[in-house]
């Protein structure tokens, strides 16, 4: 036993919290507890990325004026390409940017659109906030999630079922407000969105795409997969302008979206008008 003022003595209580000192002589690889899991390996896979895409990195890289805000676009076109950021993927980014892996690292567990693993072919992200999920969307998760596991057990968050990129995956996974609040509950196929969904209408659309079709979705650009729109994401659109401009320019608004505004304008009702030379209120000085 040792008091507060002693320095503590090596033991076995010890051994199982020492770390070996990291010096030249050292092969860290070799003594790695989590070399045996695969989060370590001695060398990295051949580098994914072709001459094509590593084009296309530059091209991001200049259009901005200074060349790490094409991190977010780039960081898509790598999940164009590997349908997820791999270390690969961050190292490619990081050597495009002159940046460091560290940054891009900590860019890509930031947000919730870069995936740490494979995805399918197709990503459905069901809204489970307050309102869809009262409305109905926290039930169709779990129907979902029933429907796609397998052997009784649930597919997980951000988990796929097939195989991750074959035709007919789909990666399943839980999203905050898809702004569509007036539409619940709803969901997106790689953030298309499907409106008004009940737990056997996200059935029988999870069905159609494991079978290989693409449902129309409510509104919106017809579906795709989930690389190809990364690509856009990225910033890289079909040759022909017009034909994509057509599928994806329409009414981006519904009766449900404007009620409000129709009720004020058939009531009458207007916001107060503030008066030109009314004085601000006064504020507490800091
Ligand atoms: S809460 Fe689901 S779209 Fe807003």
């Amino acid at each position: 036993m040792t008091t507060s003022s002693e320095t503590p003595r090596p033991g076995p209580q010890q051994a199982e919290r020492t770390h070996a000192a990291a010096s030249d002589d050292v092969d860290v690889m070799a003594i790695s507890p989590v070399r045996e899991e695969g989060m370590l390996t001695e060398s990295r896979p051949a580098d994914p990325f072709d001459a094509d895409t590593e084009a296309e990195a530059r091209d991001l890289a200049g259009r901005y004026p200074d060349s790490r805000s094409a991190l977010l676009p780039m960081l898509h076109l790598v999940q164009s390409v590997q349908g997820y950021v791999s270390q690969e993927g961050v190292a490619f980014c990081a050597r495009q940017l002159n940046l460091s892996e560290a940054e891009v690292s900590a860019v890509v567990t930031f947000y919730t659109m870069y995936k740490r693993k494979p995805c399918g072919q197709h990503l459905v992200s069901v809204c489970t906030n307050t309102l869809c999920a009262a409305l109905g969307g926290d039930a169709i998760y779990e129907r979902l999630s029933k429907h796609l596991g397998e052997g009784g057990t649930p597919l997980g968050h951000e988990e796929t079922a097939g195989e991750p990129g074959e035709e007919g995956s789909v990666t399943l996974e839980h999203a905050e407000c898809l702004a569509a609040c007036d539409f619940g509950p709803v969901l997106q196929v790689n953030y298309e969105y499907f409106d008004n969904q009940t737990p056997e209408k996200a059935v029988e659309l999870v069905n159609a795409l494991r079978r290989g079709d693409k449902p129309q979705p409510t509104r919106g650009a017809p579906l795709s997969d989930f690389k190809a729109v990364e690509r856009q994401l990225a910033g890289f659109f079909p040759e022909d302008e017009d034909v994509f401009r057509a599928d994806v320019d329409g009414p981006s608004q519904a009766v449900e979206t404007v009620r409000g505004a129709q009720l004020a304008t058939d009531r009458g009702w207007t916001a107060p008008v503030m008066p030109a030379e009314a004085p601000l209120p006064e504020t507490e000085a800091k």
